[in-house]
């Protein structure tokens, strides 16, 4: 995305005569905002406007859950039932007009393409491995990946292993942070990750078959199908600025200071209205006076949720892996009773999270409410003269 791929067979001019045994091929300019954003250019044998028959449509449409009380939540979703495949499977947690959050644990395999004609999607890999097949080639991916996949892109995952991801969609742009890149796009030496960890599709493969195949595209708030009498894999060659990549969450670079560093620090990608970050191991704070867990914090005009990976945390009372808390706009939070004392001489930390901040109310589904522990709201409180911070063993959850 901030770099120029090629792969495969292109023409040495844009917009001329460009042939495949004899045929004449079909050039694709697939860019981004009125042809002024990033754009690449792709070689079909097909042209990528033909289809066979028009499938149904099917709305998508969020169960939304209203809280009675506006409340911090805890949701854990590590017991989650697989269901559906890594597009079906999808069940969105939490949303807004910016971006939607949901959980996957695909059971059974996409016998079908997809594209999500409307929304940027990004897809942190927490369990699983295997390849996304795209129009621009194939993607490995691993645990600790997160799949950056444009709109437009049509796709299929072929997973190895059992799958648990957490999925962003968003109608706006995703981005890597404007901050992190010189005005030519290249990734700044002060930026946590570089060009080296980020990783376009390796293989191209022009798939020639004339059989039938169904392409299910995100639009207008549902899914349309279409049928193909084509494979929409017929790219014979592309290249630009535009294409899927993975970067791991395992290549951030944290950036730590003498003292506490705020969560912009942790920032990973860059939505419209929202910032996805990354909570990596990492030295904390070396002031012999610092204080290395957060202050607490009112979240004046942003919604915090926080999903947690791997690390120490495992010893809370109230987070464990795969957990996701909810820390809504309007009141503050911050560490548990008895942590910021703990936490003083802390060296490092271990823990792994994804955060997706909002600037705008996210609204939670009926998936979310059966989730939610009904407790974490109470997390903060202490019943005079009783408990005390040994109690509460989680110094090293550093960014609550
Ligand atoms: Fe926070």
């Amino acid at each position: 995305m901030p770099f120029y791929v090629r792969l495969g067979d292109i023409p040495r001019k844009r917009h001329i005569v460009f042939r495949d045994n004899g045929r004449l091929l079909t050039e694709e300019v697939m860019g981004l905002e009125g042809f002024t954003g990033n754009e690449s250019i792709l070689y079909h044998l097909q042209s990528p406007c033909r289809v066979k028959e028009l499938g149904e449509f099917v709305p998508i449409e969020h169960e939304e859950w209203v809280p009675e009380a506006h409340a911090h939540r805890h949701l854990a979703t590590y017991g989650v039932e697989p269901s559906g495949d890594e597009i079906t499977g999808r069940r969105v947690l939490m949303w807004n007009d910016d971006v939607e959050i949901a959980l996957c644990r695909p059971s059974q395999s996409m016998d079908y393409f997809f594209r999500n004609g409307e929304h940027d999607e990004v897809v942190f890999v927490h369990e699983g491995s295997g390849t996304l097949e795209t129009t621009f080639g194939n993607l490995p991916y691993r645990d600790g990946d997160y799949i950056v996949i444009p709109r437009g892109t049509t796709y299929r995952f072929v997973p190895e292993g059992e799958q648990r991801h957490l999925v962003f969609e968003s109608p706006g742009l995703i981005t890597i942070p404007r901050r992190y890149r010189n005005e030519y796009g290249q990734l700044l030496e002060g930026a946590p990750y570089s060009n080296r960890d980020i990783h376009p599709p390796t293989e191209l493969q022009t798939i020639r078959d004339d059989g039938e195949h169904v392409v299910k595209v995100r639009v207008r708030d549902g899914y349309q199908t279409y049928i193909l009498d084509y494979h929409p894999f017929d790219v014979v060659g592309w290249d630009g600025y535009l294409f899927p990549w993975t970067f791991s969450v395992h290549d951030f670079e944290p950036i730590t200071g003498r003292i506490h560093q705020p969560p912009p620090s942790h920032q990973t990608f860059q939505g419209q209205n929202f910032v996805i970050c990354s909570f990596c191991p990492r030295k904390l704070d070396f002031d012999p006076l610092a204080i290395p867990i957060p202050y607490v914090h009112s979240n004046v005009n942003s919604e915090e949720m926080i999903y947690y990976v791997s690390g120490n945390f495992s010893s809370r009372k109230a987070v464990d892996v795969g957990s996701v808390t909810l820390h809504p706009s309007g009141i503050p939070h911050g560490p548990h009773p008895g942590l910021a004392e703990k936490s003083i001489g802390l060296t490092e930390t271990h823990e792994l999270a994804v955060m997706c901040d909002t600037f705008h109310p996210l609204r939670l589904t009926t998936f979310a409410r059966d989730l939610d522990d009904g407790t974490y709201a109470y997390s903060w409180y202490e019943e005079p003269a009783s408990g005390s911070p040994d109690e509460d063993p989680a110094g090293v959850t550093s960014h609550l």
